[in-house]
Protein backbone atom coordinates (compact mmCIF):
# COMPACT_ATOMS: atom_id res chain seq x y z
CA UNK A 1 0.00 0.00 0.00
CA UNK A 2 1.30 3.36 -1.22
CA UNK A 3 0.42 6.46 0.95
CA UNK A 4 -2.66 8.03 0.17
CA UNK A 5 -3.45 4.88 -0.33
CA UNK A 6 -7.38 4.76 -0.34
CA UNK A 7 -8.14 1.04 2.10
CA UNK A 8 -5.63 3.42 4.33
CA UNK A 9 -8.55 5.92 4.23
CA UNK A 10 -10.85 3.50 4.64
CA UNK A 11 -9.46 1.83 7.65
CA UNK A 12 -12.09 2.35 10.48
CA UNK A 13 -10.36 4.29 13.53
CA UNK A 14 -8.75 1.37 16.18
CA UNK A 15 -9.39 2.19 19.59
CA UNK A 16 -6.64 1.66 22.15
CA UNK A 17 -7.69 0.77 25.10
CA UNK A 18 -11.07 0.81 26.76
CA UNK A 19 -12.38 4.55 26.61
CA UNK A 20 -8.88 5.36 25.64
CA UNK A 21 -6.67 7.83 22.78
CA UNK A 22 -8.05 6.75 19.56
CA UNK A 23 -5.31 6.05 16.93
CA UNK A 24 -5.86 6.23 13.30
CA UNK A 25 -3.48 6.14 10.43
CA UNK A 26 -2.76 9.34 8.90
CA UNK A 27 -0.14 10.37 7.16
CA UNK A 28 3.17 8.88 5.96
CA UNK A 29 5.05 11.36 8.24
CA UNK A 30 2.86 10.45 11.48
CA UNK A 31 3.47 6.78 10.68
CA UNK A 32 6.89 6.74 10.74
CA UNK A 33 6.72 8.63 13.67
CA UNK A 34 4.88 5.88 15.24
CA UNK A 35 6.86 3.83 13.95
CA UNK A 36 10.07 4.86 14.89
CA UNK A 37 9.07 6.38 18.41
CA UNK A 38 9.16 3.36 19.98
CA UNK A 39 12.77 1.68 18.67
CA UNK A 40 13.85 5.51 19.15
CA UNK A 41 12.58 4.72 23.16
CA UNK A 42 13.74 1.39 23.36
CA UNK A 43 17.20 2.77 22.10
CA UNK A 44 17.20 5.37 25.00
CA UNK A 45 16.34 3.15 27.59
CA UNK A 46 19.21 0.88 26.83
CA UNK A 47 21.14 2.79 26.76
CA UNK A 48 20.44 4.57 30.03
CA UNK A 49 20.38 1.26 31.59
CA UNK A 50 23.88 0.56 30.42
CA UNK A 51 25.02 4.31 31.74
CA UNK A 52 23.23 3.44 34.79
CA UNK A 53 25.08 -0.10 35.67
CA UNK A 54 28.57 1.32 34.07
CA UNK A 55 28.69 3.90 36.71
CA UNK A 56 27.24 2.15 39.03
CA UNK A 57 30.05 -0.64 38.57
CA UNK A 58 32.96 1.89 38.40
CA UNK A 59 31.73 3.41 41.92
CA UNK A 60 30.74 -0.01 43.18
CA UNK A 61 27.13 1.58 44.34
CA UNK A 62 24.95 -1.23 43.71
CA UNK A 63 24.83 -5.00 44.31
CA UNK A 64 24.34 -6.68 41.09
CA UNK A 65 23.87 -10.30 40.63
CA UNK A 66 24.97 -12.48 43.03
CA UNK A 67 28.48 -13.24 42.36
CA UNK A 68 30.18 -16.56 41.31
CA UNK A 69 31.63 -16.72 44.84
CA UNK A 70 27.74 -17.90 45.27
CA UNK A 71 28.55 -20.84 43.38
CA UNK A 72 32.01 -21.99 44.74
CA UNK A 73 30.77 -24.71 46.20
CA UNK A 74 33.12 -24.54 48.94
CA UNK A 75 32.49 -25.04 52.34
CA UNK A 76 28.91 -26.93 51.94
CA UNK A 77 28.83 -27.88 55.40
CA UNK A 78 30.19 -25.70 58.32
CA UNK A 79 33.72 -25.60 58.87
CA UNK A 80 35.15 -27.05 62.20
CA UNK A 81 38.72 -26.14 62.60
CA UNK A 82 40.84 -24.23 65.35
CA UNK A 83 41.12 -20.17 65.33
CA UNK A 84 44.16 -18.44 67.48
CA UNK A 85 42.15 -15.58 68.61
CA UNK A 86 40.50 -16.48 71.90
CA UNK A 87 42.94 -18.39 73.39
CA UNK A 88 45.95 -16.02 72.09
CA UNK A 89 45.17 -12.78 70.34
CA UNK A 90 47.80 -11.45 69.31
CA UNK A 91 50.36 -13.62 70.89
CA UNK A 92 51.13 -15.90 68.02
CA UNK A 93 53.95 -17.50 65.84
CA UNK A 94 54.57 -20.00 63.62
CA UNK A 95 55.71 -22.39 66.61
CA UNK A 96 52.82 -22.18 68.08
CA UNK A 97 50.60 -23.09 65.13
CA UNK A 98 52.46 -25.96 63.75
CA UNK A 99 52.30 -27.02 67.38
CA UNK A 100 48.32 -26.35 67.45
CA UNK A 101 48.09 -28.14 64.34
CA UNK A 102 50.05 -31.34 65.91
CA UNK A 103 48.18 -31.14 68.43
CA UNK A 104 44.86 -31.35 66.50
CA UNK A 105 46.23 -34.74 65.26
CA UNK A 106 47.58 -36.42 68.43
CA UNK A 107 44.47 -35.06 70.58
CA UNK A 108 41.96 -36.90 68.15
CA UNK A 109 40.61 -33.33 66.90
CA UNK A 110 41.22 -34.22 63.38
CA UNK A 111 39.79 -37.53 63.56
CA UNK A 112 36.73 -36.05 65.36
CA UNK A 113 36.62 -33.33 62.07
CA UNK A 114 38.23 -30.56 63.05
CA UNK A 115 40.44 -29.85 59.88
CA UNK A 116 41.34 -26.24 59.59
CA UNK A 117 44.23 -24.53 61.47
CA UNK A 118 43.22 -20.39 61.05
CA UNK A 119 45.31 -17.68 61.74
CA UNK A 120 43.39 -14.32 63.08
CA UNK A 121 44.97 -11.17 63.15
CA UNK A 122 48.68 -9.48 64.63
CA UNK A 123 50.37 -11.82 62.01
CA UNK A 124 51.84 -9.51 59.60
CA UNK A 125 54.45 -6.02 59.31
CA UNK A 126 52.62 -2.92 60.41
CA UNK A 127 53.13 -1.74 56.76
CA UNK A 128 52.81 -3.33 53.38
CA UNK A 129 56.02 -3.77 51.36
CA UNK A 130 57.06 -1.60 48.49
CA UNK A 131 55.43 -3.84 46.00
CA UNK A 132 52.26 -3.60 47.97
CA UNK A 133 51.98 -6.97 49.25
CA UNK A 134 50.90 -7.83 53.32
CA UNK A 135 53.93 -9.40 54.57
CA UNK A 136 54.19 -11.41 57.51
CA UNK A 137 55.99 -10.58 60.23
CA UNK A 138 59.69 -11.53 60.51
CA UNK A 139 59.85 -12.17 63.87
CA UNK A 140 56.79 -14.32 64.25
CA UNK A 141 56.65 -16.49 61.40
CA UNK A 142 60.67 -16.50 60.13
CA UNK A 143 60.15 -19.33 58.07
CA UNK A 144 57.28 -17.82 55.78
CA UNK A 145 53.69 -18.34 55.79
CA UNK A 146 54.07 -21.04 52.65
CA UNK A 147 56.54 -23.01 54.31
CA UNK A 148 53.87 -23.27 56.87
CA UNK A 149 50.98 -24.08 55.00
CA UNK A 150 52.60 -26.25 53.80
CA UNK A 151 53.92 -28.62 56.88
CA UNK A 152 50.15 -27.67 58.08
CA UNK A 153 49.12 -29.04 54.76
CA UNK A 154 51.73 -32.70 55.12
CA UNK A 155 49.55 -32.97 58.19
CA UNK A 156 46.53 -33.74 56.43
CA UNK A 157 44.96 -30.15 57.15
CA UNK A 158 43.81 -26.81 56.19
CA UNK A 159 45.13 -23.58 56.79
CA UNK A 160 43.43 -20.37 57.46
CA UNK A 161 43.89 -16.81 57.18
CA UNK A 162 42.72 -13.43 58.32
CA UNK A 163 42.27 -9.90 57.10
CA UNK A 164 39.32 -6.99 57.07
CA UNK A 165 37.73 -5.18 54.71
CA UNK A 166 39.04 -1.75 55.77
CA UNK A 167 42.19 0.35 55.32
CA UNK A 168 43.45 -2.28 59.11
CA UNK A 169 42.36 -5.09 61.00
CA UNK A 170 41.35 -5.07 64.25
CA UNK A 171 45.25 -4.66 65.87
CA UNK A 172 45.47 -1.92 63.06
CA UNK A 173 47.86 -4.26 60.88
CA UNK A 174 47.27 -3.64 57.34
CA UNK A 175 43.35 -4.31 56.04
CA UNK A 176 42.25 -5.39 52.27
CA UNK A 177 40.22 -1.98 51.13
CA UNK A 178 40.89 -1.42 47.58
CA UNK A 179 43.68 -4.34 47.88
CA UNK A 180 41.34 -7.34 47.54
CA UNK A 181 42.38 -8.60 44.01
CA UNK A 182 46.61 -8.15 45.41
CA UNK A 183 45.50 -9.85 48.37
CA UNK A 184 43.35 -12.14 47.61
CA UNK A 185 45.74 -13.79 45.27
CA UNK A 186 48.74 -13.30 48.28
CA UNK A 187 47.05 -15.57 50.31
CA UNK A 188 46.29 -18.28 47.81
CA UNK A 189 49.83 -17.75 46.90
CA UNK A 190 50.99 -18.17 50.93
CA UNK A 191 49.13 -21.81 50.45
CA UNK A 192 45.79 -20.72 52.66
CA UNK A 193 42.62 -22.23 51.93
CA UNK A 194 40.39 -19.98 53.95
CA UNK A 195 39.68 -16.19 55.00
CA UNK A 196 38.07 -14.71 57.38
CA UNK A 197 37.04 -11.23 56.57
CA UNK A 198 36.86 -8.38 59.18
CA UNK A 199 35.23 -5.27 59.79
CA UNK A 200 36.99 -2.75 61.56
CA UNK A 201 39.13 0.74 59.92
CA UNK A 202 36.19 1.54 57.80
CA UNK A 203 37.22 4.27 54.80
CA UNK A 204 35.00 7.11 54.80
CA UNK A 205 31.57 7.25 52.83
CA UNK A 206 33.00 9.57 50.41
CA UNK A 207 35.40 6.62 49.13
CA UNK A 208 33.42 3.24 49.79
CA UNK A 209 29.88 5.10 48.35
CA UNK A 210 29.05 1.74 50.33
CA UNK A 211 28.04 -0.09 53.48
CA UNK A 212 28.90 -3.45 54.55
CA UNK A 213 27.72 -5.62 52.03
CA UNK A 214 29.78 -3.63 49.49
CA UNK A 215 32.61 -4.10 50.73
CA UNK A 216 32.91 -7.58 51.62
CA UNK A 217 31.19 -7.73 47.59
CA UNK A 218 34.78 -6.52 46.98
CA UNK A 219 36.58 -9.30 48.66
CA UNK A 220 33.86 -12.06 47.43
CA UNK A 221 34.38 -11.10 43.68
CA UNK A 222 38.18 -10.75 44.41
CA UNK A 223 38.07 -14.58 45.57
CA UNK A 224 36.27 -15.40 42.77
CA UNK A 225 38.15 -13.86 40.10
CA UNK A 226 41.30 -14.97 41.44
CA UNK A 227 39.86 -18.37 41.33
CA UNK A 228 38.88 -18.20 37.93
CA UNK A 229 41.38 -17.42 36.36
CA UNK A 230 43.92 -19.80 38.12
CA UNK A 231 41.69 -22.91 37.86
CA UNK A 232 42.33 -22.90 41.97
CA UNK A 233 39.62 -23.41 44.28
CA UNK A 234 38.37 -20.50 45.70
CA UNK A 235 39.16 -19.32 49.46
CA UNK A 236 36.48 -20.00 51.95
CA UNK A 237 35.16 -16.76 52.98
CA UNK A 238 34.07 -16.29 56.64
CA UNK A 239 32.57 -12.89 57.06
CA UNK A 240 33.58 -11.07 60.11
CA UNK A 241 30.65 -8.40 60.41
CA UNK A 242 29.82 -8.96 63.83
CA UNK A 243 25.74 -9.38 63.14
CA UNK A 244 25.89 -5.42 61.70
CA UNK A 245 23.59 -5.14 59.11
CA UNK A 246 21.83 -8.07 59.20
CA UNK A 247 24.21 -10.77 57.15
CA UNK A 248 21.73 -13.73 57.58
CA UNK A 249 19.86 -11.72 54.91
CA UNK A 250 22.62 -11.34 52.32
CA UNK A 251 25.70 -12.25 53.13
CA UNK A 252 25.52 -15.99 51.63
CA UNK A 253 25.57 -14.10 48.53
CA UNK A 254 29.50 -13.46 48.97
CA UNK A 255 30.83 -16.13 51.29
CA UNK A 256 30.12 -19.05 53.55
CA UNK A 257 29.68 -18.07 56.78
CA UNK A 258 28.78 -14.78 58.28
CA UNK A 259 29.43 -13.54 62.21
CA UNK A 260 26.04 -12.87 63.76
CA UNK A 261 26.84 -10.78 67.06
CA UNK A 262 29.72 -9.35 68.66
CA UNK A 263 32.62 -11.01 70.27
CA UNK A 264 32.00 -14.07 72.17
CA UNK A 265 33.70 -14.33 75.72
CA UNK A 266 34.14 -17.11 78.27
CA UNK A 267 31.28 -16.99 80.49
CA UNK A 268 27.73 -18.11 80.78
CA UNK A 269 26.06 -14.91 80.09
CA UNK A 270 27.88 -14.18 76.74
CA UNK A 271 26.90 -17.78 75.55
CA UNK A 272 23.45 -17.12 76.08
CA UNK A 273 23.43 -13.76 74.99
CA UNK A 274 24.62 -15.06 71.88
CA UNK A 275 22.26 -18.15 71.90
CA UNK A 276 19.28 -15.68 72.35
CA UNK A 277 19.93 -13.64 69.32
CA UNK A 278 20.36 -16.42 67.19
CA UNK A 279 17.29 -17.84 68.08
CA UNK A 280 15.58 -15.29 66.00
CA UNK A 281 17.29 -16.20 62.67
CA UNK A 282 18.22 -19.80 62.40
CA UNK A 283 16.36 -20.12 59.23
CA UNK A 284 19.15 -18.33 57.61
CA UNK A 285 21.43 -21.65 57.61
CA UNK A 286 22.20 -24.03 55.46
CA UNK A 287 24.27 -25.99 53.57
CA UNK A 288 27.20 -23.49 51.59
CA UNK A 289 25.84 -20.45 54.15
CA UNK A 290 26.21 -20.91 57.91
CA UNK A 291 25.07 -18.44 60.82
CA UNK A 292 28.58 -17.70 62.95
CA UNK A 293 28.28 -18.08 66.68
CA UNK A 294 31.45 -16.65 67.13
CA UNK A 295 34.72 -18.88 67.87
CA UNK A 296 34.65 -21.40 70.40
CA UNK A 297 34.96 -21.00 74.43
CA UNK A 298 34.58 -24.48 75.66
CA UNK A 299 37.96 -25.15 77.58
CA UNK A 300 38.18 -21.47 78.40
CA UNK A 301 37.38 -19.03 81.36
CA UNK A 302 34.99 -19.77 84.16
CA UNK A 303 32.59 -21.45 82.06
CA UNK A 304 31.96 -24.90 84.04
CA UNK A 305 31.77 -28.55 82.80
CA UNK A 306 27.74 -28.62 82.13
CA UNK A 307 27.87 -24.75 81.03
CA UNK A 308 30.91 -25.76 78.62
CA UNK A 309 28.72 -28.84 77.07
CA UNK A 310 25.38 -26.71 76.78
CA UNK A 311 27.60 -24.10 74.64
CA UNK A 312 29.01 -26.69 72.62
CA UNK A 313 26.19 -28.08 71.82
CA UNK A 314 24.33 -25.08 70.76
CA UNK A 315 26.86 -24.35 68.45
CA UNK A 316 26.99 -27.34 66.72
CA UNK A 317 23.40 -27.85 66.35
CA UNK A 318 22.26 -24.33 65.05
CA UNK A 319 25.27 -25.37 62.76
CA UNK A 320 27.85 -22.93 63.14
CA UNK A 321 31.22 -23.32 62.34
CA UNK A 322 33.14 -24.59 65.27
CA UNK A 323 36.56 -23.17 65.60
CA UNK A 324 38.31 -24.34 68.34
CA UNK A 325 39.47 -21.25 70.69
CA UNK A 326 41.68 -23.01 73.77
CA UNK A 327 44.96 -23.44 74.48
CA UNK A 328 45.41 -27.26 73.01
CA UNK A 329 47.93 -28.20 75.00
CA UNK A 330 46.80 -27.81 78.51
CA UNK A 331 43.34 -28.75 77.63
CA UNK A 332 41.87 -31.09 80.00
CA UNK A 333 40.31 -34.74 78.80
CA UNK A 334 36.81 -33.42 79.84
CA UNK A 335 37.45 -30.38 76.97
CA UNK A 336 38.53 -32.60 74.46
CA UNK A 337 35.96 -35.38 75.36
CA UNK A 338 32.89 -32.36 74.82
CA UNK A 339 34.69 -31.17 71.40
CA UNK A 340 35.02 -34.60 69.92
CA UNK A 341 31.44 -35.70 70.37
CA UNK A 342 30.78 -37.66 67.95
CA UNK A 343 27.35 -38.19 68.29
CA UNK A 344 27.03 -34.29 67.99
CA UNK A 345 29.46 -33.64 65.43
CA UNK A 346 27.21 -36.12 63.21
CA UNK A 347 24.69 -33.96 63.28
CA UNK A 348 26.56 -30.70 62.86
CA UNK A 349 28.22 -32.59 59.75
CA UNK A 350 24.90 -34.25 58.66
CA UNK A 351 25.69 -34.25 54.68
CA UNK A 352 21.79 -34.77 53.94
CA UNK A 353 20.26 -32.04 55.84
CA UNK A 354 21.82 -28.87 56.37
CA UNK A 355 19.07 -26.60 58.44
CA UNK A 356 19.88 -25.42 62.00
CA UNK A 357 17.75 -26.32 65.15
CA UNK A 358 14.85 -23.89 65.98
CA UNK A 359 12.93 -23.27 68.89
CA UNK A 360 9.40 -24.74 69.17
CA UNK A 361 9.20 -23.25 72.74
CA UNK A 362 11.23 -20.84 74.70
CA UNK A 363 9.69 -22.11 78.23
CA UNK A 364 10.82 -19.44 80.65
CA UNK A 365 10.50 -16.70 79.02
CA UNK A 366 7.33 -15.84 76.48
CA UNK A 367 7.69 -17.05 72.97
CA UNK A 368 9.05 -15.21 70.10
CA UNK A 369 10.29 -12.55 73.04
CA UNK A 370 14.19 -11.67 73.29
CA UNK A 371 16.08 -12.41 76.87
CA UNK A 372 19.64 -12.19 76.90
CA UNK A 373 19.33 -14.43 80.31
CA UNK A 374 16.68 -16.92 79.18
CA UNK A 375 16.74 -17.50 75.98
CA UNK A 376 14.85 -20.69 73.96
CA UNK A 377 15.07 -23.65 75.85
CA UNK A 378 13.04 -25.76 74.07
CA UNK A 379 14.47 -27.00 70.42
CA UNK A 380 14.63 -29.03 67.15
CA UNK A 381 14.88 -29.93 63.57
CA UNK A 382 15.84 -32.01 61.25
CA UNK A 383 18.73 -34.68 60.96
CA UNK A 384 19.14 -37.60 58.30
CA UNK A 385 19.10 -40.41 61.29
CA UNK A 386 16.07 -38.62 63.13
CA UNK A 387 14.75 -35.95 64.84
CA UNK A 388 17.25 -33.84 67.13
CA UNK A 389 15.75 -32.43 70.62
CA UNK A 390 18.02 -29.78 72.73
CA UNK A 391 16.55 -28.92 76.02
CA UNK A 392 18.39 -25.91 77.75
CA UNK A 393 18.22 -25.62 81.44
CA UNK A 394 18.68 -21.51 81.51
CA UNK A 395 18.36 -21.58 85.64
CA UNK A 396 21.25 -21.91 88.33
CA UNK A 397 19.45 -25.01 89.78
CA UNK A 398 18.30 -28.03 88.27
CA UNK A 399 15.27 -28.31 86.59
CA UNK A 400 12.93 -31.15 84.88
CA UNK A 401 12.23 -30.10 81.47
CA UNK A 402 8.88 -31.54 79.90
CA UNK A 403 7.30 -31.19 76.32
CA UNK A 404 4.74 -33.12 74.17
CA UNK A 405 6.30 -34.50 71.06
CA UNK A 406 4.37 -32.92 68.90
CA UNK A 407 4.86 -29.30 69.90
CA UNK A 408 7.91 -30.22 67.49
CA UNK A 409 6.76 -29.80 63.98
CA UNK A 410 9.34 -32.77 62.95
CA UNK A 411 7.61 -35.42 65.09
CA UNK A 412 4.52 -37.04 63.83
CA UNK A 413 1.10 -37.15 65.71
CA UNK A 414 0.03 -40.66 66.51
CA UNK A 415 3.80 -42.41 66.50
CA UNK A 416 6.18 -43.26 69.14
CA UNK A 417 9.63 -42.68 69.12
CA UNK A 418 13.10 -44.14 70.66
CA UNK A 419 15.38 -41.83 72.29
CA UNK A 420 18.93 -41.61 72.01
CA UNK A 421 20.50 -39.20 74.97
CA UNK A 422 23.76 -37.34 72.53
CA UNK A 423 25.47 -37.09 75.80
CA UNK A 424 25.26 -40.63 77.84
CA UNK A 425 25.63 -42.36 74.52
CA UNK A 426 22.67 -44.70 75.65
CA UNK A 427 19.01 -45.85 74.88
CA UNK A 428 16.57 -44.44 76.77
CA UNK A 429 13.28 -46.57 75.82
CA UNK A 430 10.34 -45.06 73.81
CA UNK A 431 8.56 -41.89 74.05
CA UNK A 432 4.78 -41.44 73.98
CA UNK A 433 3.72 -38.58 73.35
CA UNK A 434 5.65 -36.77 76.22
CA UNK A 435 9.09 -36.36 77.40
CA UNK A 436 10.63 -35.32 80.26
CA UNK A 437 13.73 -34.95 81.49
CA UNK A 438 14.81 -34.77 85.01
CA UNK A 439 17.39 -32.89 86.76
CA UNK A 440 18.67 -30.82 83.83
CA UNK A 441 21.86 -29.57 85.66
CA UNK A 442 22.54 -25.65 85.81
CA UNK A 443 23.01 -23.82 82.89
CA UNK A 444 22.81 -27.89 81.56
CA UNK A 445 22.01 -29.33 78.15
CA UNK A 446 20.23 -32.23 77.10
CA UNK A 447 20.51 -33.47 73.64
CA UNK A 448 18.20 -36.33 71.87
CA UNK A 449 17.77 -37.84 68.87
CA UNK A 450 14.47 -39.16 68.31
CA UNK A 451 13.82 -42.06 65.97
CA UNK A 452 10.24 -43.25 64.30
CA UNK A 453 9.13 -46.21 66.23
CA UNK A 454 6.17 -46.94 64.82
CA UNK A 455 2.05 -46.19 65.46
CA UNK A 456 2.18 -44.99 69.00
CA UNK A 457 -0.60 -47.80 71.55
CA UNK A 458 -3.85 -48.27 70.34
CA UNK A 459 -6.67 -46.40 72.77
CA UNK A 460 -4.67 -43.68 73.99
CA UNK A 461 -7.04 -40.74 75.52
CA UNK A 462 -6.99 -38.09 74.75
CA UNK A 463 -7.40 -38.96 70.95
CA UNK A 464 -5.47 -35.94 69.67
CA UNK A 465 -2.64 -35.15 72.06
CA UNK A 466 -2.82 -31.39 70.90
CA UNK A 467 -6.52 -30.92 72.50
CA UNK A 468 -7.41 -27.35 69.87
CA UNK A 469 -10.04 -28.65 67.37
CA UNK A 470 -9.87 -32.04 68.18
CA UNK A 471 -13.27 -33.87 66.70
CA UNK A 472 -14.85 -36.79 66.36
CA UNK A 473 -15.65 -37.94 62.55
CA UNK A 474 -19.61 -37.66 64.02
CA UNK A 475 -19.01 -34.37 64.61
CA UNK A 476 -18.50 -34.12 68.24
CA UNK A 477 -15.74 -32.04 69.66
CA UNK A 478 -13.29 -33.27 72.53
CA UNK A 479 -11.39 -30.37 74.21
C1 LIG B 1 37.32 -8.80 65.99
C2 LIG B 1 36.78 -10.18 65.68
C3 LIG B 1 37.54 -11.18 66.52
C4 LIG B 1 39.01 -11.09 66.19
C5 LIG B 1 39.50 -9.66 66.39
C6 LIG B 1 40.93 -9.50 65.92
O1 LIG B 1 36.68 -7.87 65.20
O2 LIG B 1 35.41 -10.21 65.97
O3 LIG B 1 37.05 -12.48 66.29
O4 LIG B 1 39.21 -11.49 64.88
O5 LIG B 1 38.71 -8.74 65.69
O6 LIG B 1 41.40 -8.21 66.09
Amino acid sequence: MKPGDPHLQKKPLITYGAGGPTYTARSTLYRSFVVVLPFTLAALLGYITYLATYLARRHDIHHPAPPAALDNRVAKLPVMGYNTWNAYHCDIDEDLILQTAQLMKSLGLADAGYSHVNIDDCYSERSRNDDGDIVEDATKFPSGMKALTDKIHKLGLKAGIYSDSGWFTCQLYPGSFQNEARDAKRFHDWGFDYLKYDNCAVPFDNITRENIMGRYERMANAISDFSLSSGTPPLILSMCQWGREQGWTWARRYGQSWRTTDDIDPNWQSIVKILNQNSFYTWATDFYGHNDMDILEVGNGPLTYEEAKSHFTAWALLKSPLLIGTHLASATKETIEILTNPEIIAIHQDSVVGTSISPFRWGINPDWVSNNTHPAQYWSGESQNGTVIMLLNTLDEPADMFFRLTESPWIRAGRQYTVRDLWTHTDNGTAVRNFTAYAVPPHGVVALLLQDAGNEPDGLWPPCAVLEWCMHSNGTRID
